[in-house]
């Protein structure tokens, strides 16, 4: 029976660009909806970006975008990480786009068609400055227990602590400095504590479609004092979706972020022309979601019963994996790890390796792989290049300037016998894959590599060239190596979907099914060969490894860019227009000048500034210039100075002397802010 499968990946938040992590849960559901392809079944294959919520909105406004301009930079960045690792999602889409907005509105109106919606005010900080309740991560204190400073709202990082925001001393905002309020604001819940809601999510969370180890924790969550209900809302400024008959009010990014499961395949659906409403409702369909161990919550509890009571079909499978980890170090949330996959594809790294290599170390528990550099090395070098690629380039060049390319079609009975055994291995590869045991699937391909190589070693087809009289031997052995060859690629093609279109290309064979694994290729003509995978350049590897972060190239003035800062930052600093209304030499300074100046201000300036040797006071006694009109006044030699005038010079000054005042365009006056 054809299956009909709707499969995701987790929707990756669109505020960075992916990281090794991504790429690992991309390549496993990859490989599993293209062993579903292979079978003959029917997959619709979607992720999209998770555009909403507090950190986007904030970190949108830093760059100084809206939101929507934000998420749609990090959004045109995907693509050369999707097809650079062939990763062959049907559909790329936003949980900001307009199908999201309507269905996660929909979600919810039925749910509290339900009774399922509850409303309660609750006390929250909230910051005088920026105008908006803060999440704990945004609020930092003094630890109410060791006073250490500059510690988070829900633990102490020092001593350990746990507590609550509003427990800290001296509590102040993260994203203005200003000391919060408390205050209180009516929020919306989801009321999972619902008996029907608990009695749901036990049957389906212990029904057998999730992970035994899974199943086990969720458990416990069930244990104690039951589900507690979902804070829902979130107060406006808030990037993400209106709450229907709420002003002011949002669901919380993680309520609309699964919801983008859906538009991402209801956006696809319009655009093939296929009944989305149809497919949602129709039992056979299999609905299959590829998440890390860190979003369990959110898809073994919330999503389902957030499906079930609007009236919908709930996920079928949840297929939870562990981190990756990259020399055994954890990947930092605002860092990344020191490997980019982009960096991966630039240096010239073939996608593959990596596909191979993730796909050895993968198997269908909640374990955390690393990602080991020698250990890359030796899989890709002797297992994937060594046992699987040599048995091609062993035998294509006979059979093509010794036979114009044809294969025998009679092998000889030990050919055939082992041909049969290969043959024999396509449901169990098949099922290993169907579980997710990749690594084991992998180790058996190899078991069978080891074979056909045993196979070569034993017949040795160098030498029956050399031998006068063995061209129908050497016809039907190097016609076993390339019929072993193809099978051993059909079995292989999930992971390396890139390299088996070559070697279709170079047997001239259609596109591998997985029954082509079944049949035999007989008398058929096959093209030249072609190199197909290179060995690893440990080089490269080394140069991946290398800090990306190489300091900026120097500049004609001789110095690095200083740090990246954001318009928040820039707009610390303010530039005004200033009229030079007297400039003098100082007593007993070679350096410095006294400017007067004039800011608007209804009085003047006093300014000390080091421009003595490059300007005569004389020539600067009526310019406009710029200067930092909010800087602390500082109490120098010869008396204070208010405030400092911009100019530019070189790093190095006895190199590189000259020194240049800045001038502003005609039609400036004194006051007006430079920005
Ligand atoms: N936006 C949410 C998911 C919403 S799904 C409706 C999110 N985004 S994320 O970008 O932080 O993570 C996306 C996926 O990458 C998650 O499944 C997460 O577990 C996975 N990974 C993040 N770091 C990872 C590793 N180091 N290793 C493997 N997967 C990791 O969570
Ligand atoms: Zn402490």
């Amino acid at each position: 029976m054809t299956r009909k499968l709707f499969v995701t990946t987790a929707l990756p938040y669109a505020n960075a660009a992916f990281h090794i992590g991504h790429m690992m849960e991309y390549i496993q559901a990859d490989i599993w909806v293209r062993l579903q392809r292979m079978l003959g079944h029917e997959v619709h294959f979607v992720c999209a970006d998770d555009a909403h919520g507090a950190p986007i909105m904030i970190a949108a406004d830093k760059a100084g975008l809206t939101p929507q301009e934000f998420v749609g930079r990090i959004a045109a960045g995907r693509k050369p990480y999707l097809q650079g690792f062939h990763i062959g999602f049907d559909n790329w889409h936003s949980t900001d786009g307009p199908e999201n907005h309507a269905l996660a509105k929909e979600i919810y109106l039925a749910l509290r068609a339900n009774g399922l919606i509850a409303t309660r005010r609750i006390e929250q900080f909230f910051d005088p400055v920026k105008g908006m309740f803060l999440a704990d991560r945004y609020i930092k204190g003094e630890c109410p227990k060791c006073g250490a400073k500059d510690q988070y709202g829900d633990n102490c990082e020092v001593c350990g602590a746990v507590y609550a925001p509003t427990d800290l001393k001296n509590p102040y905002s993260v994203l203005s400095g200003a000391t919060p309020e408390l205050r209180s604001s009516e929020h919306f819940f989801f009321k999972l504590s619902d008996p029907r809601c608990v009695e749901f999510l036990q049957g389906w969370t212990q029904d057998g479609r999730l992970q035994p180890e899974v199943a086990n924790k969720v458990k416990e969550w069930f244990s104690g004092d039951g589900l507690d209900d979902w804070d829902i809302s979130r107060d406006a400024p808030y990037f993400g979706i209106e709450i229907p008959d709420a002003r002011g009010k949002y669901f919380y990014v993680w309520l609309d972020a699964p919801v983008g499961y859906l538009a991402s395949l209801k956006n696809l659906f319009g655009r093939l022309g296929l009944d989305f409403d149809a497919y949602l409702a129709d039992p056979d369909v299999e609905q299959v979601h590829f998440i890390g161990k860190d979003i369990v919550t959110f898809h073994t509890l919330f999503w389902p019963a957030m499906l079930k009571f609007s009236g919908r079909k709930v996920p079928d499978h949840i297929f939870v994996h562990g981190f990756i980890t990259v020399s055994g170090e954890k990947m930092s949330k605002s860092r990344g790890t020191g490997i980019s996959p982009l960096r991966y594809l630039e240096l010239g790294l073939d996608a593959e390796w990596l596909r191979y290599y993730i796909a050895a170390k993968l198997n269908a528990h909640v374990e955390d792989i690393d990602f080991n550099a020698e250990d890359f090395v030796a899989r890709v070098n002797s297992d994937l290049v060594g046992k699987y690629i040599n048995i091609a380039s062993r035998a294509a060049g006979f059979i093509a300037k010794r036979f114009g390319g044809r294969l025998s079609a009679d092998l000889g009975v030990e050919g055939r016998t082992l041909l049969d055994g290969l043959r024999a291995h396509r449901d169990t590869v098949a099922e290993l894959y169907e579980a997710r045991e990749y690594g084991k699937a992998l180790r058996e391909i190899m078991a069978l590599a080891d074979r056909v190589n045993g196979y070569v070693d034993q017949h040795k087809p160098w030498e029956l060239a050399k031998q006068p009289g063995e061209d129908a031997v050497l016809h039907d052995v190097c016609s076993v190596c390339i019929e072993a060859f193809r099978v051993l690629t059909v079995y292989l093609k999930p992971v390396l979907p890139a390299l088996a279109a070559k070697v279709e290309a170079f047997l001239q064979i259609e596109p591998l099914q997985w029954h082509d694994a079944a049949r035999a290729l007989g008398s058929h003509t096959i093209g030249a060969y072609q190199h197909l995978m290179q060995r690893v350049d440990t080089k490269l590897l080394d140069a991946l490894f290398e800090p990306p972060a190489a300091p900026p190239a120097p500049t004609p003035g001789g110095e690095a860019l200083a740090a990246e800062i954001g318009i928040d930052d820039f707009a610390k600093v303010d530039l005004r227009i200033a009229k030079i209304v007297a400039a003098e030499r100082v007593e007993g300074s070679s350096k410095l000048l006294r400017l007067t100046l004039d800011v608007g201000e209804g009085k003047t300036r006093n300014v000390f500034s080091g421009i003595a040797g490059a300007y005569q006071p004389e020539d600067l006694a009526g310019k406009l210039t710029v200067m930092v009109a909010n800087l602390a006044p500082r109490k120098m030699k010869f008396g204070l100075s208010e405030g400092m005038v911009l100019a530019a010079s070189h790093a190095d000054e006895k190199a590189h002397p000259g020194l240049y005042v800045l001038e502003p365009w005609p039609g400036a006056v004194p006051g007006l802010r430079v920005r």
